[in-house]
């Protein structure tokens, strides 16, 4: 009996599963694609839709931009672009834009900006700018006449692909090396095309992935011709072309300092105990994963708002900075800080392949003005305003958690969000927050208070 009912709600589930799916669901005009979502998934379709409408764009031209970034689209998902202004870097001055959900982020990088203006700022230099793609191929035979084949077609790989490099080896760009690297010894007949590239302003996965994509031809169709190999070793099997997210060799660095004492403007707690206590912090995130790891998501939440805001590919960026810091194979913190001389240093170094051009940059209204805001900055200087955000706000964080705590920041912030979900009207939000001001914030404190006022 037991037996059929599973079977019974196997069958069901598995059907219900299937009256879910849909063939040709691209090929539907946005409306019909609504029309199948709402009626599939929704018990009130009129009310699913109307949310869906109210976040499209009433002038249709830039909806349509919208509609076209990506496929299937059926609305647009908004996030918050805010400002921290106040930025001093390398004696300029920057507001920075950051596109985020999370609530207390852009008021700590404000914060943090303010704290350094008024001690010299940021210094940041660009260390490299080095971008890797790699052909992956298997090849069955003599090393050593591989790496004659290679050296015969090494030039042929580079002429091969000069449709594709010429207008960026014209601005001072291109192919920097093409090496020949075997992996045998980890995997049978493994090797790689590993090729150095400068892409300039632009972050260059296009660029990349089409230059490997020509080597790969040009490398199978002439390993076909070479006369040392024999009818085997001639059959090279290209397993994939593609750039790599990790860079390490495209490295910016960004760093504060300031005497010590100057670090005090908490009354409780003077510069020199403020020093030691971060640096201790910034010690645990060094030995510690389980703390690293929530160390550089605050880093990250600066870094990934600036490069969602200036229409850069965040996922690449993240991929990259964590590989980094896991580089000499324990995940470690990527900020650093000691005290020298008296002088008090934070500072970080971050792999961020960045673009300026290309990509969204020249499509999205909003990456538009955001790099506007920032002096329309070349690839290397994004670099450096990216790695201050990542920094400030690591500042901020670790201030925080070694002086007054996280949560009393974090909740202040978190008091809109709270208000917001128990629908609070103007009045109320202008009387609690200016209540909550000198009381501790918790969802529970909030409620009460919100129906106090209520009754
Ligand atoms: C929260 O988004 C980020 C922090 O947890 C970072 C940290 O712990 O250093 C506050």
């Amino acid at each position: 009996m037991q037996k059929l009912l599973a079977g019974t709600l196997y069958l069901s589930s598995k059907l219900q599963v299937m009256s879910k799916t849909i063939s040709g669901f691209s090929k539907l005009s946005k409306s019909k694609k609504i029309d199948w979502i709402v009626d599939t998934y929704f018990s009130n379709a009129e009310d699913a839709k109307s949310i869906l409408k109210q976040y499209w764009n009433t002038n249709d031209k830039l909806q349509q931009l919208h509609d076209e970034f990506i496929e299937n689209t059926i609305t647009n998902y908004y996030l918050p672009l805010g400002v921290a202004p106040n930025f001093l870097i390398n004696d300029k001055f920057y507001t920075i834009p950051m596109a985020i959900e999370e609530s207390s982020v852009v008021a700590a990088a404000s914060k943090a900006a303010k704290f350094w203006l008024d001690r010299g700022g940021f210094k940041t230099t660009v260390i490299s700018t080095t971008k890797i793609g790699q052909v992956h191929f298997m090849y069955n035979g003599d090393t050593e006449k591989l790496k004659r084949f290679f050296q015969d077609v090494k030039p042929k790989l580079f002429k091969e692909s000069e449709a594709i490099t010429k207008n960026m080896t014209k601005r001072g760009g291109g192919i920097l090396d093409i090496e020949l690297r075997d992996r045998t010894a980890e995997i049978d007949n493994y090797f790689q095309l590993h090729v150095s590239f400068e892409t300039l302003d632009a972050m260059g996965a296009n660029f990349i992935n089409s230059c490997l994509e020509q080597f790969a031809k040009t490398f199978k169709k002439e390993a076909l011709n070479f006369d040392l190999f024999t009818e085997t070793e001639q059959q090279i099997e290209i397993v994939m072309s593609i750039l790599s997210n990790y860079v390490p060799d495209c490295l910016v660095r960004a760093e504060v300092s300031c005497p010590v004492e100057q670090l005090s403007d908490h009354s409780e707690i003077s510069g020199e105990a403020f020093a030691r206590k971060f640096i201790q912090a910034v010690n645990i995130a060094e030995i510690e994963p389980y703390r690293a790891v929530t160390h550089n998501k605050g880093v990250m939440n600066g870094i990934d708002a600036v490069v969602l805001a200036t229409g850069n590919d965040f996922r690449a960026i993240e991929a990259g900075v964590h590989a980094y810091a896991a580089r000499n194979g324990r995940y470690s913190s990527l900020s650093h800080a000691k005290i020298e001389d008296g002088i008090f240093k934070f500072w970080m170094e971050i792999p961020l392949a960045l673009g300026t051009v290309g990509g969204l940059t020249g499509l999205h209204p909003l990456v538009k003005l955001s790099l506007e805001m920032l002096h329309k900055p070349s690839a290397q200087e994004l670099m450096q305003i990216v790695a201050v955000a990542g920094l400030a706000q690591n500042f901020a964080a670790l201030r925080s958690l070694t002086t007054t705590g996280i949560q009393q920041g974090h909740m202040k912030m978190h008091l809109m969000n709270i208000l917001n979900q128990f629908e609070a009207n103007d009045k109320e939000k202008l009387k609690l927050t200016a209540y909550f001001k000198t009381k501790t914030v918790t969802h529970n404190a909030v409620i009460e208070r919100l129906k106090e006022l209520r009754s």
